[in-house]
């Protein structure tokens, strides 16, 4: 990707890396990733942050394409984990002059990211201001636990600007850097969701702090270290409104349980919905809805599973362990803000069994409320065994009475 005007002295020359599936080990990133970072030049030129160190050939270029880097006098950087810091060192043989500008915890992480003791840092507290020359001056603006403890924004007033790092950014790669340019908006879309729950979902009190200092500098453009560009009467107002909702504790008139299962012959299938019908014998008032994981959308799931009342998860054994979507789903619960929530597990199995102790353990280790020992049957269920499910709905539903 070649560097980008997105204002006057103002130019993306990130990278992008399409080809990306798996970030931070946790994530999976089926559009790829762009790793952005913006130049601005004035009297003074400021780079924010860096890419990918594996990324520096193409960052280089784009950066030089527009200056000299040995005219680069700051680099800020909003925050430090390596997908941002990871060209540092490099970048410091091509421009060894410039002044790193972060937070204070930033400026701790920074020495120990790139173990140099000499680097020319300097902290910046909450308000403090870079004056670029020509009109153009930088505010700073923490935002601690977006998502790091570092983590900041940088505001460009003159040009309405906001910086924000991976706030409000996603890991989806096109070449056109802007929102009003994405080709396929609905998988943008979705992107913007799976980001949020892996990297901002456990930080919801903080998105509401972060938004509501966005929301004093009205910007027209906020510039997110992954993903487009977004504007002010395109998606901007939209993204901000999805981080709202998901962040603002739900008020719901009733409970929601969600059961999520797979099953490969339909078996913990109907052990789902007796449990279900058992439920909503108990508690009519609460919404149960009975989710095949292998048939919803996985950042859906994530998310129901993250902000629901209750929940139950079956899955059935398949050579002595629970199945790998079922895994994938425990293993994307908010261990943070989940902690004392209702859950079990249940499934049907052939052999051994060995798949609803796991994920009964699985769920008991991240400190959830688990009702019993889970609820299994070996093959088809029975009607006395389907009864048997029913009444486990019933008793977990009495539970949560109490
Ligand atoms: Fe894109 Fe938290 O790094």
């Amino acid at each position: 990707m070649a560097a980008i005007k997105i204002k006057d002295g103002v130019y993306s020359v990130g990278a992008l890396n399409p080809n990306m599936r798996i970030f931070d080990v946790i994530m999976r990133t089926d559009y790829g990733t762009s790793y952005n970072s913006f130049l601005i030049k004035s009297e003074k030129t400021a780079l924010l942050e860096t890419v990918h160190e594996r990324f520096f050939g193409e960052y280089i270029e784009n950066i030089s394409s527009i200056t000299d880097p040995t005219k680069i006098d700051y680099l800020i950087m909003n925050h430090n984990e390596p997908d941002h810091s990871g060209s540092l060192r490099k970048l410091l043989e091509k421009a060894p002059q410039l002044q790193v500008i972060t937070t204070q915890a930033g400026a701790l992480y920074l020495k120990n990211i790139t173990n140099l003791p000499d680097l020319n840092i300097k902290a910046v507290r909450d308000g403090d201001t870079l004056d670029l020359g020509g009109g153009k001056t930088l505010k700073f603006i923490t935002a601690p636990f977006l998502h790091w403890p570092d983590s900041m924004f940088t505001w460009l007033e003159s040009d309405k600007i906001a910086f924000t790092c991976d706030f409000l950014g996603a890991h989806y790669c096109e070449p056109r850097m802007f929102d009003s340019l994405v080709s396929y908006p609905d998988s943008y879309r979705d992107c913007v969701l799976g980001y949020y729950n892996a990297i901002f979902g456990p930080f919801k009190p903080y998105v509401l702090k972060g938004l509501t200092k966005l929301d004093a500098l009205d910007a027209e453009f906020v510039c997110p270290s992954h993903g487009p560009v977004l504007t002010k009467g395109v998606m901007l107002e939209e993204v901000k409104k999805d981080y709202l909702d998901w962040s603002t504790p739900a008020t719901r008139e009733h409970k929601y349980i969600p059961i999520f299962y797979c099953s490969a012959y339909g078996n913990t299938g109907r052990l789902a919905r007796a449990m279900a019908d058992g439920i909503s014998e108990t508690l009519p008032d609460a919404k149960v809805e009975v989710l095949d994981i292998n048939a919803n959308q996985f950042t859906a799931l994530q998310a129901k599973v993250n902000s629901c009342d209750a929940f139950l998860v079956g899955t059935p054994t398949i050579n002595r362990d629970a199945v790998a979507p079922v895994w994938q789903l425990v293993t994307a619960i908010d261990a943070i803000n989940t902690k004392g929530r209702k859950c079990a597990a249940f499934g049907s199995f052939g052999w051994s069994g060995e798949g609803v102790p796991m994920i009964t353990e699985r769920l008991r280790s991240l400190k959830l409320d688990v009702f019993a020992d889970g609820y299994t049957c070996r093959f088809v269920p029975s009607d006395d065994e389907l009864s048997g499910a029913r009444d486990y709905g019933k008793r977990f539903a009495e539970a949560m009475k109490g």
